[in-house]
């Protein structure tokens, strides 16, 4: 049976071959700018197509559905999904896919990564020797924090959660987490000497680390973010850092994004922000674009998309 070709509005290219896939049975538009589209511009884009294939930054509300009519699938390239309204999309019975699994070492990786930075010191050493500041060995210089046999506290133990975890038994770390059979909020924040979150973005969790939680910590603690900028109030942040109320921490993600390089936050010491790099290999970037364009594929067919956000 020949299906029918549906025109599908893609907000950026992937890596790898899976929108080959997409292109070989459907109209592909591909959204050419350099930044990610606008509202008007993702409304415009995306007017008439049946598919749309989202990025995490692509906002997808009521509003911007109502100017797109014909949409009936939308394959978001990420695991996370806030940036869905999925009571909209419901309403209107678009499914909405997302993108597990592939993406889970990767990002666990990028966590330790961000961990041991951190703790050891790695921004501050790196640039010493770029900057022609390297003299001799030194016995007091660059003084960091040990990770192995330290306390790492886990705020959402789901499947990134859970392979950070597993990481940290090779570190012998003691971990603490949230989830059931675990610890509460503050006995984990007063307990932990590294707090990362691995908890998806809902209104429970927006600004969950804020002024009061951060003076729960230690002031030898260091926070770590993966998971979503808007779980961590940044003002508050930037005001522990200054004073001393904690002793580090590393962002993976910022509220907003990008970050401005004049962000107050970016001003604070002891402070590593990268560019929302949880997923970027090679690897499990190909694989998240196989998956989003199979959710697409499967939704414009009439079948159940593979991994469709419930
Ligand atoms: C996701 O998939 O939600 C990550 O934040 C980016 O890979």
């Amino acid at each position: 049976m020949r299906r029918t070709v549906a025109r599908c509005f893609v907000t950026h290219d992937l890596p790898g071959p899976a929108l080959d896939r997409l292109r070989a049975e459907h109209e592909v538009d591909l959204w050419a700018g350099l930044s990610s589209p606008t509202p008007d511009e993702l409304a415009a884009g995306a007017a008439d197509a049946e598919g749309l294939l989202s990025m995490l930054v692509d906002r997808i509300d009521a509003a911007l559905l109502d100017r797109c009519p014909k949409l009936r699938a939308i394959a978001n390239y990420a695991v996370g999904y806030d940036n869905i309204d999925l009571t909209a999309t419901r309403a209107r019975g678009i499914p909405v896919g997302n993108t597990p699994d592939v993406l889970t070492d990767a990002t666990a990786d990028l966590t330790f990564a961000l961990i041991l930075a951190i703790a050891r010191r790695l921004e501050d050493a790196a640039a010493a020797v770029k900057n022609g500041e390297w003299r001799t060995w030194e016995p007091d210089k660059y003084l960091g924090h040990d990770v192995h046999g330290a306390t790492l506290g886990i705020i959402g133990m789901g499947r990134i959660g859970r392979a950070v975890a597993r990481r940290a038994a090779g570190f012998e770390m003691t971990v603490l987490h949230t989830s059931r059979d675990g610890v509460a909020l503050d006995e984990l924040l007063t307990s932990s000497d590294f707090v990362s979150l691995h908890c998806p973005l809902t209104p429970e969790t927006h600004h969950l680390i804020d002024a009061e939680t951060l003076a729960k910590m230690r002031p030898t603690a260091m926070l770590i973010n993966t998971a979503r900028g808007p779980i961590v109030d940044q003002r508050a942040l930037r005001d522990a850092l200054v004073d001393g109320t904690i002793a580090g921490a590393a962002l993976d993600v910022t509220d907003p994004e990008p970050l401005a390089p004049d962000d107050p936050l970016m001003s604070a010491p002891n402070l590593i922000v990268v560019p929302h790099i949880g997923s970027a290999t090679h690897q499990a970037r190909a694989d998240m674009a196989t998956l989003a364009v199979e959710n697409l594929l499967a939704a414009l067919d009439g079948r159940p998309m593979p991994h469709e956000v419930r």
